[in-house]
């Protein structure tokens, strides 16, 4: 039997998985099974108030699960499979848990394009809901050993494809009945390429509609420092357009804001690793993937609660 099957059958069975997408590494269940879904929040350490991304494999099964107003198909059309998860008002059809969605009238899906996902979804043949393989709080995982250290413990399968290519999350969009769209998430697909598709675009920022915007989230241990140009004596430093003195990482020399992002989180993880108190950090532009890259250095660097 091959990986893949094995790890379908982990799912049919109840337990969780982790496996790799395009963003970071997520850890999933069957989302029809509030069993398991109860499983997966315990194994994360999440409040159970944070709803979950279902994902499928394409459009088509989207339908089945939500009211699709004609925005959210373009915007399906435009970035499926890929880096975007889209809130829309979830069908009383639904096979997806209550749980999952935690009580709210919506739901949230998402059609990932890495290889090994998909080759998951088509063997499992059901919606996955999957967070990100993270305890609630910290850091993402974007390698099978940052996954397997956070909640390894839990699992029946892993799935290890390297270091995920993207390395941040997805971005999140809702959707209402009227076509109102809102940002609740801003990720590997920049607010311009979004509202290139949905016209006008509003901001949710502040909201706690998505777990991902609480103030204190994505945190390493150690306290960050932002937009310094150089470390004190005794902080790590994460640099950016340059090498990182002796101690520190780089996100990426050259500038690249791509490879920054790809390097994100287990660059934290690793200064993190280091015992330093303060991770202070270079600063990063706010064009293009730099938003999402200083949007999630905000939340790991903000008073935790
Ligand atoms: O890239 C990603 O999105 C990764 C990979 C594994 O797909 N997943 C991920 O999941 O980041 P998670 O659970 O860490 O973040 C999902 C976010 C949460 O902030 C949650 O609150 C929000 O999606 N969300 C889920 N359902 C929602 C809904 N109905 N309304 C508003 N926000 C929702
Ligand atoms: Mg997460």
């Amino acid at each position: 039997m091959s990986e893949i099957e094995r790890a379908a059958d982990v799912l049919r069975a109840g337990g969780l998985v982790i496996f790799p997408t395009e963003t970071v590494y997520g850890v999933g269940c069957d989302a029809t099974n509030a069993e398991a879904v109860a499983r997966l929040y315990a194994a994360k350490g999440r409040p159970h108030f944070n709803p979950l991304i279902a994902h499928v494999p394409d459009l088509a099964a989207a339908e089945c699960e939500a009211r699709l107003h004609p925005k959210a198909r373009a915007l399906a059309e435009r970035f499926w499979p890929g880096p975007l998860s889209i809130v829309a008002p979830r069908r009383a059809e639904s096979t997806v848990a209550e749980l999952a969605c935690a009580g709210l009238t919506t739901i949230a899906l998402r059609a990932p394009s890495h290889s090994t996902a998909r080759a998951l979804l088509k063997a499992f043949g059901k919606p996955i809901a999957a967070p990100s393989a993270n305890r609630s709080g910290r850091v993402s995982a974007t390698t099978a050993a940052h996954a397997a250290e956070d909640i390894g413990a839990s699992v029946g399968a892993m799935l290890d494809a390297g270091p995920s290519p993207i390395g941040l999350e997805s971005t999140i969009v809702s959707v209402d009945d009227n076509g109102a769209a809102t940002l609740l998430r801003v990720g590997a697909i920049t607010r311009d390429e979004v509202e290139a598709v949905t016209g006008s675009l509003s901001l949710a920022r502040g909201s706690i509609e998505a777990p991902g915007m609480l103030a204190s989230h994505y945190a390493p241990r150690a306290r960050l420092r932002l937009d310094t140009g150089a470390p004190r004596v005794g902080e790590a430093y994460l640099a950016f357009g340059s090498q990182a003195p002796a101690g520190g990482l780089t996100l990426s020399a050259s500038g690249d804001l791509v490879e920054a992002a790809a390097n994100l989180y287990a660059h934290l993880r690793a200064l993190d690793a280091t015992g330093a108190e303060v991770i202070a950090v270079a600063p990063i532009p706010a064009r293009g993937l730099g938003e999402a890259i200083r949007d999630r250095l905000a939340r790991a660097a903000a008073p935790r609660t």
